[in-house]
């Protein structure tokens, strides 16, 4: 094994990883491919929120949602089926073997690459010295010649709802249930509170989304939001914005939520989905000299680089996009750099977002309103679902693609700022979407590349032919 000049003589890992979720064994995985010894550090499992507790959980019962509206809406394809219930707990098992699967997947990897895995809660002390607490109390040391501190996040609560687990869930308790509710509230209209409001309303749960802010989906385009909306109140979701809560107090049938304004709201349970904080919570002692904001995140530079020497913090932990992805290119970073080699900051304005509620979300870069608000001039051309032919056979054409460009002197659409979907399987289609803002490329320079046809991607090449000034199908 390749180990870092030093390393090996003073009986220290190369790298010390507080935390297993996507960020920390990221950048276990990837050391240990470049041949580093890396323990990491993990109080639970390896696989973080994101595997047990967050994306993948959420995303398989999202995929339950989808098979009962397929099922549902056969009749139209000519397939006859009876009307479809759903029994949860079955999902909920399948939502298991799933993640059982890839967390010994996972496990597989590290223990390929080498990563000693270290049961207990870590503590960074001085000297870049990790305390070990295991569940039992005992306490052991270990060192790293650098540390990752990558203990991720935690859902945030508000004050009035105490999560109990029966009438008040944060998203930790409802992807362990194993049936619904008749009804619930969903306080908080960001990529959770819309994935499971979208779950639930579409296996047969009245759901209320209460979002403090004028609109739904923050950091999402305007068209993006607005075509949201209109298929949640068509799917017989209540929308509410610009609302306040101010408790709740549990009855005989349900609980009754205070809104702002005196109104109340009856419903089986509250779902507060309000983002997540950092677990930062006595995860460094003073000596380790490492400096947090007033939020409780890690303080680091673009480098990911903390106030102390050789200690590297990353993922959920610092105040950066909560994606997994973002977590695993921010533990990259970390492990070029720990290795000398060449490395780029990340670009976070530009970072692929996707959102699993349906219809789907995917963006990437500016929205219009971010480009006018920059000062940027820009032309932007949309090209809506209704018009492309694959979403026509699926029967899926709520949505649209926003493609918006930076204008040049001459009027002409010059560099791409941003892309903005909303319909049908728009995560999966962001890819070519990505490259190109992130390469800065024009339309003139994409629109010649084929897309193949019918697909549901060629609506993106479609709007970027119409921004070359001169428009396919796409006017
Ligand atoms: P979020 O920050 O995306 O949204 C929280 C929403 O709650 C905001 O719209 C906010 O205005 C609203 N809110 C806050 N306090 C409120 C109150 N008292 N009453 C009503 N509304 C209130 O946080 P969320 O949805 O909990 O997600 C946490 C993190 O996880 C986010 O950074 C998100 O991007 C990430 N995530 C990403 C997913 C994806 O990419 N598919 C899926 C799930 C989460």
């Amino acid at each position: 094994m390749i180990r870092l000049p030093g390393a090996e003589s003073s009986g220290e890992f190369d790298i010390v990883v507080i935390g297993g979720g996507p960020g920390g064994y990221a950048a276990s995985l990837y050391a240990g491919s470049a041949g580093l010894s890396v323990a990491v550090v993990e109080k639970d499992k390896v696989g973080g929120t994101c595997l047990h507790r967050g994306c993948i959980p959420a995303k398989e019962f999202l995929e339950t949602a989808a098979v009962y509206r397929t099922v549902a809406g056969a009749k139209e394809f000519g397939v006859q089926a009876s009307q479809p219930t759903v029994e949860f707990a079955v999902s909920q098992d399948r939502k298991q073997k799933v993640v059982d699967q890839l967390h010994k997947g996972l496990s597989g990897l590290m223990k390929g690459r080498k990563n000693q895995i270290f049961e207990g809660t870590g503590r960074l002390l001085g000297n870049h010295v990790v305390e070990v607490r295991a569940a039992d109390g005992s306490a052991k040391q270990i060192a790293g010649r650098h540390i990752v501190l990558a203990a991720g996040s935690v859902p945030r609560t508000i004050p009035g709802f105490e999560v109990d687990g029966k009438y008040v869930m944060t998203s930790d308790e409802v992807l362990s249930l194993t049936e619904l509710p008749r009804s619930a509230a969903v306080i908080g209209g960001g990529a959770i509170g819309c994935e499971f409001a979208s779950m639930m309303a579409d296996l047969g749960v009245q759901v209320t989304l209460l979002e403090a802010l004028p609109k739904l989906l923050p950091g999402c385009d305007k068209d993006v939001t607005d075509a949201v909306v209109r298929a949640f109140k068509k799917r017989g979701i209540a929308v509410r914005t610009g609302v306040s809560v101010e408790g709740h107090e549990p009855g005989d049938s349900g609980t009754t939520v205070k809104l702002g304004g005196g109104e109340e709201l009856v419903v089986d349970t509250v779902i507060v989905s309000v983002g997540r904080r950092p677990l930062s919570d006595d995860l460094v002692a003073p000596e380790a000299g490492v400096n947090l904001d007033e939020r409780g995140f890690v303080v680091v530079d673009e480098w990911m680089r903390t106030s102390a020497e050789g200690v590297y913090a990353i993922g959920d932990l610092v105040a950066t996009p909560q994606l997994a992805h973002v977590g695993f290119a921010e533990a990259m970073l970390v492990v070029k750099q720990i290795l000398g080699e060449k490395a780029l900051p990340v670009n976070y304005g530009a970072v692929p977002w996707g959102i699993y509620c349906h219809p789907e979300v995917a963006f990437c870069g500016m929205t219009e309103d971010d480009a006018k608000a920059a000062g940027l001039q820009v032309v932007v051309k949309k090209d809506p679902y209704g018009g492309n032919s694959r979403a026509r056979i699926l029967g899926e054409t709520d949505g649209v693609v926003k493609v918006i460009c930076e204008k040049e002197p001459d009027g002409r659409a010059g560099r791409l700022l941003g892309v903005h979907m909303v319909g049908p399987w728009v995560t999966e289609q962001l890819g070519q979407a990505y490259l190109s803002v992130n390469w800065e490329a024009t339309p003139e320079e994409i629109a010649p590349f084929v897309q193949a046809h019918p697909t549901l991607s060629e609506a993106f090449g479609e709007t970027v032919i119409a921004l070359t000034g001169r428009g396919l199908h796409v006017g």
